[in-house]
């Protein structure tokens, strides 16, 4: 840029404003990029059904990770068997729309087809769950779970995951669910896996689903001794 000095503060004021305004839409650019994915509202989800056949093939890539039939290789990643297959849907469906974000699991969904979500939902969900370890009824976690702590405002688990942990069981018609219908089991879950799900929860970087800002007011509640307890407990759920 080329300048009279008499007016070098124009001078100076211009060049400002024009990098400002460079910056301001270098700034609008990244922020289009990273805009946060609309709000996906689950509490009218239809129950899902695939082809589990044809998932089986389907999940060739993912057992690098996730074992070849939904129990996870390393306690970091989530087991898949026995999960109920809404649930596992809604999941891809929102990695792959951007309402749930991870380094590697939304390159695995953005690939995948809704057929290919459905079937590998479907696929999972047949699994054998993880063998039932021996939680231990008399800790803190078992406690949190089943009653919570009304002082601090924390909600029994079990009342949207089930005494059992094995999630709602939503009634099996073609008749519309109930909006509790797309929760999630958590029994035969990664101990690990659940504690840096409610650290996402709690962060808010896991909560642009209506399901995720369920939880994610669950885990408002909770301090770090808490998901520890809990955590545990259902590990060996
Ligand atoms: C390289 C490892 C890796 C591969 C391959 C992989 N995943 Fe994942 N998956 C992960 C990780 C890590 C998470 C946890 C992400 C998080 O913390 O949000 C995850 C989470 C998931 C979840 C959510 C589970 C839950 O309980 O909420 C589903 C569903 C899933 N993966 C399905 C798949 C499918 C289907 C494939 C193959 C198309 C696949 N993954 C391939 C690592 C992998
Ligand atoms: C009011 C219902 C409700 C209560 C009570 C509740 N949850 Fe949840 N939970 C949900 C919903 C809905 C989801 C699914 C969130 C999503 O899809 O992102 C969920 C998901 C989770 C997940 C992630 C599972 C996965 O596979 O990624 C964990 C971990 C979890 N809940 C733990 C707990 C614990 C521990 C408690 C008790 C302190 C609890 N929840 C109480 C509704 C509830």
């Amino acid at each position: 840029m080329t300048c009279r000095t008499s007016l070098l503060w124009m001078c100076l004021l211009g060049a400002g404003l024009a990098s400002g305004a460079a910056a301001q839409q270098a700034a609008e650019d990244a922020g289009a990029a990273t805009k946060p994915a609309a709000m996906l509202d689950l509490r009218r989800q239809p129950a899902v059904s695939g082809d589990a056949q044809a998932g089986a093939g389907k999940a060739a890539v993912c057992a690098a990770c996730h074992g070849a039939h939904g129990v996870a290789v390393a306690p970091n990643f989530p087991n898949l068997a026995g999960q109920s297959a809404t649930y596992l849907y809604v999941q891809l469906k929102s990695f792959k729309g951007g309402q749930r974000s991870d380094a590697v699991m939304s390159g695995q969904a953005a690939a995948l087809s809704d057929a290919d979500m459905r079937d590998l939902a479907s696929y999972y969900a047949a699994q054998a769950a993880k063998l039932p370890g021996r939680a231990d009824v008399a800790s803190r976690g078992a406690q949190l779970y089943h009653a919570g702590d009304p002082a601090r405002g924390i909600p029994p688990c079990q009342g949207c995951h089930g005494p059992d942990g094995m999630g709602p069981r939503p009634h099996p018609s073609s008749a519309p669910q109930p909006p509790w219908a797309s929760f999630p089991r958590l029994r035969g879950q990664s101990g690990q896996y659940l504690a840096h799900e409610l650290h996402d929860f709690r962060s808010g970087m896991r909560a642009a689903t209506s399901n995720a800002k369920v939880m994610q007011g669950v885990a408002a509640t909770l301090d770090e001794a808490d998901v520890q307890a809990l955590s545990a407990y259902l590990d060996a759920l």
